[in-house]
């Protein structure tokens, strides 16, 4: 009868709405050939970097780093560092021991960057980070020390030794003015000099990947490769130096800084990104730029999930078609949410709170089974992309060595790999489908980038005061 009817009609409206959201949630999915893909185009990208007549057109720029060995064990001494890209910046004093007593002893203090220096002018950026130095000797009881400094500064720059490097260009919605092009040492003694407090002397430069792959390698010595998935995403690893076609020389290897997250911006992901990929990537404050990390690090996948929650609230699907203000508002997803949604102890009445919490209000219990759905598909792309990445690097050190199997560690920092409940073992799981003639270990790393930067110091003052090259 009647009531027959309209059950139907309810069943097949039911039916019709969950066909639309999971064609919807398709798009965010990859099949195991689609990932198989994107390791073969980056290891393909990877050559283009590294080969001297393809470098400059090439997406991934494969930076040569100037670090050519891991720590053995004999460095020593005290050295300053900073860290500067990350979640926060960071002044470090690092105590290196030698010998029996070998090991690294830290003090740290974390600054803020306000949003307005970060997008002033580089003057006002360097001074702020003088400012902060000349805080944290102070506040050490060392004023007027002037100890070897290792600088962890995590944006991609051409370097032609180690002591120096030019900004290629901002990342991670940095954009002070006038340091692209420029060499970031000369911009932090020239702040230094403007103090005339102290001086300190800069040794090394070192992105964030290098620094993890240098601490992690201070513990295990078959630690050839970084990763940071946090804020921003990249990777570092050792290359053969006949294959690093930048530097003189054909001896041993050389780290190299990859820039994997500028992967897909001369279309190479193209096939594989959604509208809201490219929805994120244009309100960016780069946009076209760093395509890859923007599906995979910290500082965008909220804002994937808040697109396609957008898309869902617009169709009706969520939040009873009511497209608030809130979720029109750029940034409210951090990614600390991310990971409590999906966290597994969670009732799904804790995820209606943090909708709450979010002033996501008119929610119901169906909508935060959806909500966690969309959260879990946005992570598990970016995870298993990132994956795909990594299998294409650690399946090139093998290939380099001419070996059948590679055992390798990949040192590992950053708050997205630490946080999420299951990025890892996503990422994990990929690069073990992907690369099964590796075996991969991974080995997270205790603030990797400042004392990685440290270590680089000593080995570099080490080398420079027993006279080697
Ligand atoms: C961005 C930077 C890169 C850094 C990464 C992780 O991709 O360009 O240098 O390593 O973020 O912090």
């Amino acid at each position: 009868g009647k009531g027959a009817a309209m059950v139907t009609a309810v069943a097949y409206r039911l039916a019709t709405q969950h066909a639309e959201r999971q064609r919807v949630l398709d798009a965010l999915r990859l099949s195991r050939e689609q990932l198989i893909e994107v390791k073969n185009r980056m290891a393909m990208e990877m050559n283009r970097g590294l080969a001297k007549e393809s470098h400059d057109k090439a997406a991934v720029k494969m930076l040569p780093t100037y670090v050519r060995s891991t720590p053995d064990g004999t460095e020593r001494g005290d050295f300053l560092a900073l860290d500067l890209g990350g979640t926060n910046f960071r002044v470090l004093l690092v105590r290196v021991r030698s010998g029996k007593r070998r090991s690294v002893e830290m003090h740290n203090k974390i600054y803020t960057i306000p949003q307005e220096t970060m997008q002033g002018t580089g003057e006002e950026l360097f001074d702020h980070i003088v400012h902060c130095i000349a805080d944290f000797l102070e506040y050490m009881g060392m004023k007027g020390a002037s100890l070897p400094l290792g600088f962890t500064f995590s944006f991609p720059c051409h370097q032609s030794k180690l002591d120096q490097g030019v900004l290629i260009k901002w990342t991670k919605g940095f954009k002070a003015s006038g340091c692209e092009g420029e060499d970031v040492v000369t911009l932090l003694k020239d702040a230094i000099h403007r103090r005339e407090e102290f001086d300190l002397d800069v040794v090394a430069v070192v992105n964030d990947t290098v620094g993890t792959m240098m601490t992690c390698g201070y513990e295990d010595p078959l630690c050839e490769v970084g990763l940071i998935v946090g804020t921003g995403t990249n990777a570092c690893y050792m290359e053969e130096m006949q294959n690093v076609e930048l530097v003189e020389g054909d001896d041993g290897r050389m780290c190299v800084n990859m820039e994997w997250g500028a992967f897909g911006d001369q279309g190479e992901l193209d096939d594989f990104c959604t509208e809201f990929d490219r929805v994120v990537d244009v309100h960016s404050t780069n946009p076209g730029k760093q395509r890859y990390e923007k599906m995979i690090s910290g500082m965008y996948l909220g804002e994937i999930v808040r697109n396609v929650l957008l898309e869902f609230t617009s169709k009706g699907l969520l939040f009873r078609g009511k497209l608030s203000e809130r979720l029109k508002t750029r940034g409210i997803f951090e990614t600390k949410f991310l990971s409590q949604i999906e966290s597994d102890r969670l009732a799904l009445r804790q995820v209606r709170s943090i909708l709450q919490h979010l002033g996501l209000t008119s929610s119901t219990c169906d909508d935060s089974i959806l909500v966690k759905e969309v959260c879990s598909v946005v992570a598990r792309r970016a995870a298993q992309l990132c994956g795909a990445g990594l299998a294409a690097v650690v399946d090139k050190i093998r290939l380099n060595r001419g070996l059948p199997k590679l055992k390798i560690t990949v040192g590992v920092d950053g708050t997205l790999y630490k946080l999420h409940p299951h990025f890892s073992s996503i990422m994990h799981e990929t690069v073990r489908d992907l690369s099964p003639l590796c075996e991969v270990t991974f080995l997270q790393s205790e603030d990797g980038s400042g004392k990685g930067a440290a270590l680089i110091t000593a080995v570099a003052c080490r080398i420079r005061d027993s006279g080697q090259h």
